[in-house]
């Protein structure tokens, strides 16, 4: 096989399956940056099956960023070349082999993150005209498809670890699109993963048993599941509002839980909510449930 260099990395294989020309990729402009990683908006020429100009969006790293970050971008890549559903954001090619700087080509999902999205739709977060309005319907529906995108996940015994509005992308047709696999891993024998000592971690979408014990499973994944529900009902308001992340530890062990953001309404989403947080992960509903008890919501209207 052939070999590729990733600067003070191992040397990687070659995946000649996704590999894409460098030439044929024109960088546009900057969608989102992060410390160390940045997300682009590029134009791509002819991809597989596809003739012509695309845009798509290519994950690439800053000047500055580490083996970590380096990691975490290669960890995304070798999972999504796994992975194939309509609620998770889908893998188009890679350009490893110019200059050492590595792009992951992902699909361009044209309304950018749920968060982001959610609050333009708030009450002057963008210009009248332009906002949209949206219904409860919608929210529902959007909660649908990401429990869609993480049982999908679950079966192919993949854990996200970040799952958050700000980590689900929408497109124009109004699909949710579970992307951002930079800290999800593979879980081998049993369906926990130890993580090591890391960075930021986002203390307010994490499970409990993952803040004391950095164990992460589909489980603890429905527990974040649970704070992007209370995002969608709130249109992207930050979680746990007034509540430094040095005590949130010790309150969530205590029994305290985030009250309904849509108080005297929405009592069975409130439930669904409530069980994602359940203290113990095997009282917790899995994603199969998670979508069943949303089509029962959807069905009845209420
Ligand atoms: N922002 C981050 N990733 C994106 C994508 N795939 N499409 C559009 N905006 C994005």
């Amino acid at each position: 096989t052939k070999l590729y260099c990733v600067p003070n990395l191992k040397y990687l294989p070659l995946d000649p399956k996704w590999e894409f020309p460098r030439e044929r990729l024109n960088i546009e402009k900057v969608l989102g940056e992060g410390e160390f990683g940045q997300v682009l908006q590029a134009s791509a020429i002819d991809l597989p099956g596809v003739p012509g100009r695309t845009t798509v969006a290519v994950k690439a790293l800053k000047a500055g960023a580490g083996n970590t970050e380096l990691n975490d971008l290669l960890t995304e890549y070798e999972l999504l070349k796994e992975v194939s559903h309509p609620n998770i954001i889908r893998l188009l090619g890679a350009c490893t082999c110019s200059d050492g700087q590595i792009f992951i080509i992902i699909e361009y999902a044209d309304k950018g993150s749920l968060r982001g999205y959610l609050r333009g739709c708030r009450r002057g977060g963008r210009q009248a005209l332009e906002r949209e309005r949206l219904s409860l319907k919608t929210l529902i529906s959007y909660a649908w498809q990401i429990s869609k995108g993480m049982e999908y996940l679950s079966e192919m015994k993949m854990v996200h670890r970040d799952l958050a509005a700000r980590n689900i992308l929408l497109t124009s047709k109004g699909v949710c699109k579970v992307s951002d696999f930079g800290l999800s891993r593979d879980v081998y024998e049993d369906d926990t993963y130890l993580k090591q000592s890391r960075g930021k971690v986002p203390v307010k979408w994490m499970a409990l048993e993952s803040l004391s014990d950095q164990v992460y499973t589909s489980k603890s994944d429905v527990w974040s599941y649970g704070v992007l529900i209370w995002e969608l009902l709130t249109l992207g308001l930050a979680p746990y509002p007034g509540i430094a992340i040095q005590n949130l530890y010790d309150l969530l062990l205590s029994g305290y839980r985030m009250e309904n953001p849509v108080p005297n309404s929405q009592c069975k989403l409130y439930h669904l909510m409530q069980a994602c947080w359940a203290t113990y992960p095997t009282d917790r509903p899995s994603f199969m449930q998670i979508t069943s008890t949303l089509n029962r919501i959807l069905q009845e209207g209420s």
